[in-house]
């Protein structure tokens, strides 16, 4: 049974509160003069991937303790308990088993008793035939061209992780596979999207869990109702796909059955990329490009399971992060990979870590009273030293800093990889080191800044699915160990629903609201009426001038 307990009150929190207290004046210069070979005790290294957290404060005593803290909270109880598919998405009653997506190891899992394998294979075998058939001309537009233009419509989980994974695996794409996404609800992201794409060539993935979504359902009809100005309803079938749980909805919505893609109430949006809603990126790079992406992060799933915790990356960066956001007091954590084919990975653990780990209330259903998840933020280096990086060297906000970076590009150009690693290498040692002396205070650098580095061999498809679950699995332990519910998002229903009543009223139907709702509305027409005001004026003085 999954303990519940309350971290502060483990001995071990208090512990290190303690060791907080003598410690909290040691710079990383003193730790690693008491310690100059620090890296051979403080970095792990899985496949080609190479973790450095020696630039951190974490010393011997302080790991001991965060090492006993994983044991007073039954942390491997926990995890086994994920794996095996007991339902720890307690307020939804699901289990969460985005790790059955990358299970090639022919062991079963079951949900209520029901092995899922079988339903997991039946819909990758869809998807391999089906992004097959699409390159082979086998399946063809209405009027009988190949498709080359992939659409993903979608938001949250459902875009997020296929734009990452499409971006990041771009050199491996297939020749003249064109993808574009669209998510926002401004109806600029869906008529830039039509500007550019041909109705005869082009495959729209409608893709969302639940088929409610009303972004996506708002972008799914504008893209069929543009198509419609080129083609009739029987060629629908041909040009349009949904990914989601929810048949009836995508059935209602008018795609067929069979060009559904279905998938389970037992994976979170923002872990769905391993599902169907990642048939953009098989669209994009091949099926099998993508399979090998589920087999990189089935690789970081072993590990987890499988290694001792001091040795374990996924357990010893969640230590890091709750090591420094809970006795260090720092309040984000930026992601800052050298590699330009990540500029969307950021943005993607942004929902994957603040959605899942952005709580307040226990698993006993509690308010809690200590601080649980930073703020998750970053973009690719060079760009964030012309940018932020400012910030990180000299300002008051406490930032822990998590650098990535290939050893070998996939474009060798002549110096720059060795000018980006330069760089990689040289901004940890400058946070750390700082320089205490100069001219005048503007221009000192106190240093002290933590940083972890994460090297691998270079991009590659297995690198990234490794990459990506290392981070899910990191997510899951600082939820266990914070004692929240990783896997619910009920913070985000709120929003959805005032949207979703506010809209009729503006579309002048009122429907059953409350005063509550009713007050929102008033504010909401209020406000429209005065930015038209205002465009008003503007519009007078641009015509005057
Ligand atoms: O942001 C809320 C959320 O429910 C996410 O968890 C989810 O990924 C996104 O909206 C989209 O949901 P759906 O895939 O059901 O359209």
């Amino acid at each position: 049974m999954l303990s519940k307990i309350n971290p502060t009150q483990t001995m071990a929190w208090k512990s290190l509160q303690r060791q907080m207290d003598l410690q909290k004046d040691e710079t990383l210069t003193d730790i690693f003069q008491k310690n100059p070979d620090r890296f051979n005790t403080h970095h792990i290294e899985f496949e080609n991937i190479l973790v450095d957290f020696s630039k951190t404060h974490l010393q011997a005593q302080n790991q001991t303790e965060l090492l006993n803290l994983c044991r007073e909270i039954n942390l491997k109880s926990a995890i086994e308990a994920q794996f095996s598919g007991e339902k720890i998405n307690e307020t939804e009653h699901r289990a969460v088993l985005h790790t059955a997506l990358r299970n090639f190891s022919g062991n079963p899992v079951a949900v209520d008793g029901k092995n899922i394998m079988p339903d997991i294979q039946r819909v990758l075998a869809q998807m391999k035939a089906f992004t097959e058939a699409v390159h082979n001309g086998t399946h063809r537009g209405f009027s009988g061209k190949k498709i080359d233009t992939i659409v993903n419509i979608g938001i949250g989980g459902s875009d997020l992780g296929p734009v990452m994974v499409c971006r990041a695996l771009k050199h491996y794409a297939v020749k003249d596979m064109k993808v574009h996404f669209v998510s926002n609800v401004d109806g600029t992201h869906i008529t830039e999207t039509l500007n550019e794409v041909n109705p005869e060539t082009t495959l729209f993935l409608i893709v969302s869990k639940t088929f409610t979504t009303q972004e996506t359902m708002a972008n799914a009809k504008t893209a069929k109702k543009w198509f419609l100005n080129f083609a009739d309803e029987v060629d629908v079938s041909k040009h349009f796909v949904a990914i989601s749980t929810n048949t009836e909805a995508v059935v209602n919505f008018g795609i067929a059955r069979e060009n559904m893609f279905e998938f389970w109430d037992f994976v979170g949006g923002r872990f769905s990329l391993w599902s169907a809603v990642g048939l953009s990126i098989a669209l994009y790079c091949g099926y099998d490009c993508f399979e090998t992406l589920l087999k990189g992060a089935e690789a970081m799933d072993i590990h987890f399971l499988n290694t001792p915790f001091e040795k374990n990356i996924p357990v010893m960066m969640a230590l890091i992060s709750i090591f420094y956001t809970n006795f260090l007091d720092y309040t984000n954590e930026a992601v800052l990979p050298y590699e330009q084919y990540l500029d969307r990975f950021p943005a993607y653990l942004q929902q994957g870590i603040m959605e899942s780990n952005g709580k307040t209330c226990d698993r006993n259903g509690n308010f809690i009273d200590y601080a649980t998840c930073p703020i998750v933020w970053g973009e690719p280096g060079t760009n964030g030293q012309h940018s932020f990086y400012q910030l990180i060297h000299q300002g008051t906000a406490k930032t822990l800093s998590i650098f990535m970076a290939g050893a070998q590009s996939l474009n060798p150009s002549d110096k720059h990889h060795e000018m980006l690693l330069s760089n990689f290498f040289a901004q940890p040692e400058a946070l750390m080191k700082g320089r205490l002396t100069a001219e005048n205070n503007h221009k000192v650098f106190k240093g002290n800044h933590p940083t972890i580095s994460i090297l691998y061999q270079k991009l590659t498809p297995r690198t990234l699915g490794a990459l990506i679950a290392l981070f899910e699995h990191r997510t899951f332990v600082q939820g266990v160990i914070w004692n929240i519910f990783s896997y619910d998002q009920w913070g985000v229903e709120l929003g959805k629903e005032l949207a979703n009543k506010i809209l009729p009223e503006l579309e002048n139907d009122t429907g059953e609201l409350t005063e509550y709702d009713l007050a929102w509305i008033k504010n909401t027409r209020k406000l429209i009426a005065d930015y038209h005001a205002i465009l008003e004026k503007l519009e007078k003085k641009e015509a005057a001038a």
